[in-house]
C-alpha cells in the first residue's frame, strides 16, 4: 500500500490548528500522539448510539456495547500477533501495565536476593515498579550498561542475567530512540532461566510487532501514542504465564463468585480488568488499529526511518558542534527520537523558543532519570515524529533553533 502524506494528514484535524496565525508543528509523539478523524468519530459515534454497560446487563444495548469494546482487544491482538484475544489485558495505560507485572507476577515470584535485570535506558515506567518490590521484597536490580552510542552494552549479558528471575527492558528507548534487539534479548532471557518482560511503547505505534516472533513473555504498550485515545493501555502475556498470576485489583467484574469467605477470580483476562473498564477507549482504540492498518506499520517504519535520516542529516549539517544528538547515527538502529543538547542552553529555554514558533517538542528528563544520570546530563530537548510529521516539519525544527541563537546571542 502507498504512503500517501496528504491523505493521512488530512484525518488529522488538529494539524490544521493553527496558533498566533501560524502553524502547529507537533514534533512531541513519542510523549502522545495526535488523533485522526476516524478515531475521534468512532468514540462519539458510539456514545451517541450504542454506549452501555459491559458484561452485566442483559439488554441488547448492552450487549451491542460489549461487542464494541471486545473488539478493541480483537484488534490488538491482530495488530501485535497474539495468539488469541484472551491474551490481552486493558488496563489503564502502559504504566499500570508494567505495575500488574511487578506487583502480581513480581509478589507471587519474587522475594528476598530474587534478581530482576533492567538496562540503563528504562523508563520510570519499568524502574519504580521493580523498586517498590526492592523495598518490599529485598529484591535486587542488576543494571545493563549502555555502550556510547547509546545502545545496550551485551558483553557481560550472560554474567549479569546468571541467575535472574526477571529481564524487563525496552523494546525502544524514550529518550535515544535506541531499537533493542528484543527477540535475542528475550531469548537470553529464557537460557538464564527468567521472565522476559518487555516495555514497548514507543515500539508498538512505528513498527511491525510480533509478540509471538519475539518469544517474550509479558508486554506492555499503551493507545494514546498509537493514535488512540488516552485512558487505555495493554498487557500482552502468554495465556499459562497470565493464567497463573494472581489478580492485581480487586472487585466487580474480576471475580467468579464471593462469599462471606472468599472469593474466585474469572479467567483471563476478566481477571486482571476489576471494575467498570475505559469502554468508550477501547471502540477509539480499535479505530487506532484500523486506521493504523490501513496505512500499513512497515510503511509507517519506512517513513519514520527516511524522516530520521532527514533530521540527522539537517540538524548535524546546520549546527555542526553546537547540537550533540543522543543515540544510534544509523536509523535501522533506531526510532523518530531525537534528544539533543544544543548549545549550553537549557533545554527548558529551548523548548520555550521553540514554543514562539509553534514547535511542540519536550524538555526534561523524559521519565529517564537514571539515564540522565548515564548520559550525564540534566535533561534534553527532545523532538519526535509519526506518520504525520514531514520533512517541512523538521525545517521548522531547525529554523526555531537557529532563531534561538538570536535570541540568546550567539
Ligand atoms: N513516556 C512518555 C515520554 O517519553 C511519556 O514522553
Amino acid at each position: 500500500m502507498a504512503f500517501d502524506q496528504d491523505a493521512i494528514n488530512e484525518q488529522f484535524p488538529i494539524l490544521s490548528r493553527e496558533i498566533d496565525g501560524a502553524p502547529l508543528v507537533y514534533l512531541d509523539s513519542g510523549n502522545t500522539s495526535q488523533k485522526p478523524r476516524r478515531v475521534i468519530d468512532a468514540m462519539s459515534g458510539f456514545m451517541e448510539n450504542t454506549y452501555a454497560p459491559i458484561n452485566r446487563s442483559s439488554y441488547r444495548l448492552a450487549g451491542e456495547a460489549t461487542e464494541a469494546y471486545e473488539q478493541g482487544r480483537i484488534a490488538i491482538a491482530r495488530l501485535v500477533n497474539a495468539n488469541s484475544p484472551d491474551e490481552v489485558v486493558f488496563t489503564k495505560n502502559a504504566t499500570e501495565s508494567m505495575n500488574l507485572i511487578a506487583m502480581a507476577w513480581g509478589r507471587a515470584n519474587l522475594d528476598k536476593g530474587d534478581v530482576v535485570v533492567l538496562t540503563e535506558m528504562e523508563h520510570h515506567a519499568n524502574i519504580v515498579p521493580w523498586m517498590m518490590l526492592v523495598q518490599e521484597r529485598g529484591i535486587q536490580i542488576r543494571w545493563v550498561p549502555l555502550t556510547a552510542d547509546g545502545q545496550l552494552d551485551l558483553t557481560d549479558i550472560d554474567t549479569i542475567l546468571d541467575g535472574a528471575k526477571v529481564f524487563s527492558f525496552t523494546a525502544m528507548s524514550n529518550v535515544l530512540g535506541t531499537i533493542t534487539p528484543i527477540t535475542l534479548l528475550c531469548n537470553k532471557a529464557h537460557a538464564a532461566g527468567a521472565l522476559a518482560v518487555v516495555d514497548a511503547c514507543q515500539f508498538v505505534p512505528h513498527n511491525v510487532t510480533d509478540v509471538q516472533s519475539w518469544n517474550a513473555d509479558l508486554v506492555a504498550f499503551s493507545s494514546h501514542k498509537m493514535c488512540g485515545p488516552s485512558g487505555i493501555g495493554m498487557l500482552w502475556g502468554r495465556m499459562e504465564i497470565l493464567d497463573a498470576m494472581p489478580p492485581f485489583l480487586g472487585g466487580g467484574n474480576m471475580i467468579d463468585t464471593v462469599t462471606f469467605d472468599g472469593f474466585t477470580t474469572a479467567p483471563v483476562p476478566a481477571k486482571f480488568e476489576a471494575g467498570t473498564p475505559p469502554i468508550v477507549e477501547a471502540v477509539g482504540l480499535a479505530a487506532a488499529v484500523e486506521f493504523l492498518e490501513s496505512v500499513g506499520m512497515a510503511n509507517i517504519r519506512q517513513h519514520e526511518m527516511d524522516l530520521s535520516r532527514y533530521t540527522l542529516d539537517t540538524l548535524n549539517e546546520r549546527f555542526g558542534d553546537d547540537i550533540t544528538i543522543y543515540g544510534p547515527a544509523n536509523v535501522e538502529q533506531r526510532g523518530g527520537v531525537f534528544s539533543f543538547a544544543f548549545r549550553d542552553l537549557h533545554p527548558h529555554d529551548v523548548s520555550q523558543v521553540l514554543d514562539e514558533r509553534n514547535v511542540c517538542v519536550r524538555a526534561g528528563h523524559h521519565c529517564a532519570k537514571p539515564l540522565m544520570k548515564t548520559l550525564g546530563v540534566n535533561a534534553t530537548t527532545r523532538a519526535s515524529v509519526y506518520l504525520y510529521n514531514t520533512t517541512d516539519d523538521i525545517d521548522a525544527l531547525a529554523d526555531a533553533l537557529d532563531s534561538a541563537t538570536d535570541i540568546f546571542g550567539f
